[in-house]
């Protein structure tokens, strides 16, 4: 782990940059780890000691030039993403050193930002890693999906793929909430047995069956009203021969394709059935990450939303489970912690 030094400040910020563009699954040596003196925050900006770093799916788009995340994938560039912060020295009003931040700072240990980019932890509301999980941006992609595109009906069925992961296994138990029949899609079976026992879901299919498409079918007796995908792919190809009249899919993600070329799917279905296929971005949805919270922490108190956080320890090993992640060795929300958490105050 970086030590945050006794007066509270980093010397040296270690990044992790890209060697080079990844070709299929990203390997070590496509990162560098990269060393300099910790930079002094400006005006109006905060410099911070990293404590974890999030690992995503996203990060595998942006090296492969897909989505729209500010900064180039180019060698050299840091590792874009979320991370939580404890600000070590501020010159912006309102920040001061202790305060712990959410900031799209990547991966690196010592950065700084401005502090019109980071938002506030309240403690109180949550412990640290849940906002990089159900408290943050992946809980309320969750949110956004399934409640303004797959509005599970009682009774209805909704598929989620990558349902143990960060996004999926938020999204399964909200169309639970909202009383409906729950399958998820997960890989190994010990992943799709925590769906079901942890999560409350109703069946988890393995996309690694060899016959997915029976195995699912049989999941579903009566069709796919909902389908919130988080893959793409062959997991896409199957639930789509299930869907049934006004089906609605939220389109949240296609990690089986990033970085890896079109995958191409038959849309007769969609035709057929008249179904509603919705893209969504979580980055249009941020003003409303107050009204999210709220719910979520309400719904985790009750007990009705469980979440989990897969984390691993030292700033050496983030390649590394980002690799894990998008290998689905992960479960819940992966996160790397570099440096021991601050006491709340
Ligand atoms: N629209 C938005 O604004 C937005 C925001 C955040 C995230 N997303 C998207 O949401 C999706 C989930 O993100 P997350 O952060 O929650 O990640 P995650 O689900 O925690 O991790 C990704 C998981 O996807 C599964 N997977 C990987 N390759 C696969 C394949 N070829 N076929 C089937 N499953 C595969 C793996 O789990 P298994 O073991 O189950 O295979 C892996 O652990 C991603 O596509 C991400 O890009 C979208």
């Amino acid at each position: 782990m970086s030590a945050i030094g006794a007066a509270g400040a980093t010397a040296t910020n270690r990044r992790w940059t890209l060697a080079r563009i990844p070709a299929g699954a990203p390997r070590d040596d496509d990162f560098a780890l990269d060393e300099a003196p910790a930079a002094p925050p400006g005006d109006g900006e905060v410099a911070l000691a990293t404590v974890y770093v999030s690992v995503d799916p996203y990060q595998r788009n942006w090296m492969a030039g897909g989505g729209n995340y500010g900064a180039a994938a180019v060698p050299g560039a840091t590792v874009i993403g979320r991370a939580i912060g404890v600000v070590v020295a501020s010159r912006a009003p309102g920040y001061a050193p202790g305060d712990c931040v959410v900031a799209n700072t990547g991966w690196q240990t010592a950065p700084v930002a401005a502090a019109t980019s980071v938002e506030r932890i309240d403690r109180a509301l949550g412990p640290l890693p849940a906002w990089l999980s159900v408290l943050g941006s992946t809980g309320l992609t969750a949110w956004v999906g399934m409640t303004d595109i797959g509005r599970p009906q009682t009774g209805e069925t909704v598929v989620v793929s990558a349902a143990a992961g960060a996004v999926g296994s938020v999204a399964g138990q909200l169309a639970r909430m909202a009383g409906a029949r729950v399958v998820g899609v997960a890989g190994a079976p010990d992943k799709c047995a925590r769906v079901v026992s942890e999560l409350g879901f109703d069946a988890c299919v393995s996309h690694r069956d060899p016959d997915l498409g029976a195995a699912l079918a049989r999941a579903c007796p009566e069709g796919v009203d909902v389908y919130f995908d988080n893959t793409g792919g062959r997991v896409s190809d199957a639930v789509m021969r299930l869907i049934v009249r006004d089906a609605r899919i939220a389109l949240c993600g296609l990690v089986a394709e990033y970085g890896a070329g079109a995958h191409g799917h038959d849309f007769r279905p969609l035709l057929a059935n008249q179904a509603l296929v919705r893209g969504f971005s979580v980055r249009r949805n941020l003003h409303r990450m107050a009204e999210y919270r709220a719910l979520a922490a309400d719904r985790i108190r009750s007990g009705d939303l469980r979440h989990h956080e897969d984390i691993v320890d030292g700033f050496e090993r983030v390649p590394e489970h980002f690799r894990a992640l998008l290998d689905g060795r992960t479960i819940g929300k992966a996160l790397v912690r570099i440096a021991a958490e601050p006491a709340p105050r």
